[in-house]
């Protein structure tokens, strides 16, 4: 990562700002991309950005201007909010991506060495007619009939950028991609996702207040903590091109059921008040992705192991840093 040229767009968001420090951390000079005007990055060296993924004029003034080698894509509409605003997500999920490939394709091929280009993909790229295929662990390659746009959008960049990598036998391009699952931050609240709900549990239960949840009790899917996701992306990011077999892995840190879940919170918020309160369209988003995924592949190929088990990640990170913050 050292002395890197890297671009992290819709870096104010939960990923962005997990990620950033590591980035500095690991000596990287990097350029921060945000649409929200209220966001600056706080730490030194970044350059932030503001502006929208979609203006193409500045995108390709900023590759022309700090020759990215390295990007990290965070921009996009999340689940919920793709449901909402379909063509908005088509503009900046595919539109904005599609250009932020071929940019990344051509500063490669200019420089004759390959752009990394790190995409977060999600289980919502699964999905099958068959809903009983979707009760056990899924492999890369299986149920990839997604039923939500934002689905359909994640599973045809993971393809686009898998095709680019290969047109140009990865000399300009080099696509990796994780296929994450629900990620839950103690530091900031998720918005427009699905999977939103496990974080809203337990950040209503430390403050105290009531929580409807908004999918059935017997809705599961499976989660991760940010620490996780953020080390696997880094690893996935820094892995050698040798060592890996795809260009698409999965992981996982544990699945559970939202009851489940309400169950450990009120092991450790004794007092919290979990109520479920499904809304229909948010329980079929739920309903049409897996109870969870299979990372075997990541852990073959380039050593990924979580370190967060369900019972872990409240002992050793949402407790601590919620006492931390308090
Ligand atoms: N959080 C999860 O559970 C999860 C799971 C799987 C995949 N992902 C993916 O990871 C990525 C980051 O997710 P997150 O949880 O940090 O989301 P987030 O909503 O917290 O952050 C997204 C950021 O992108 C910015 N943004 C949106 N549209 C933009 C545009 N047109 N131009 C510039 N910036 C724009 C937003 O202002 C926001 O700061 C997304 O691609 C998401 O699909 C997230």
């Amino acid at each position: 990562m050292k002395n890197r040229s890297v671009f992290v767009t819709g870096a104010g968001g939960e990923l962005g700002s997990a990620l950033l420090s590591h980035l500095v951390k690991a000596g990287a000079k990097v350029v921060a991309l945000d649409v929200n005007e209220k966001y600056v990055c706080p730490l030194a060296g970044v350059r932030t950005v503001h502006g929208d993924l979609c203006n193409q004029n500045l995108l390709q003034s900023l590759f022309d201007e700090h020759k990215f080698d390295m990007v990290f894509h965070f921009a996009a509409l999340l689940s919920s909010a793709a449901e909402k605003n379909p063509f908005l997500s088509q503009k900046v999920n595919v539109d904005g991506t599609g250009f932020l490939l071929e940019l990344a394709y051509n500063a490669g091929k200019e420089r004759k060495s390959p752009t990394r280009f790190l995409f977060p993909s999600s289980i919502a790229v699964y999905g099958s007619a068959d809903k009983a295929r979707l009760r056990s662990p899924l492999t890369e390659d299986e149920c990839l009939q997604p039923e939500t746009l934002y689905g359909i959008q994640k599973l045809f960049t993971e393809q686009v950028g898998a095709y680019l990598t290969r047109r140009c036998s990865g000399e300009y391009l080099d696509f990796r991609s994780l296929r994450y699952p629900g990620l839950i931050s103690i530091d900031t609240l998720p918005t427009g996702g699905t999977s939103d709900y496990a974080a809203e549990m337990i950040h209503h239960a430390n403050d105290g207040k009531a929580y409807g949840c908004f999918v059935s009790s017997n809705s599961k899917l499976p989660f991760m903590t940010m620490p996780d996701a953020i080390a696997a992306l880094t690893s996935l990011a820094e892995a050698d091109a040798d060592k890996l077999t795809r260009s698409v892995y999965n992981v996982r840190g544990f699945s559970v059921s939202a009851a489940e879940l309400r169950e450990e919170v009120l092991k450790h918020f004794p007092k919290a008040q979990i109520s479920f309160e499904p809304v229909e369209w948010r329980d079929n988003v739920v309903a049409s992705w897996p109870d969870d995924i299979d990372d075997s592949l990541a852990q073959k190929d380039w050593g990924w192991s979580a370190c967060h088990s369900l019972e872990t990640a409240f002992t050793d990170y949402f407790l601590p840093g919620l006492r931390k913050a308090a």
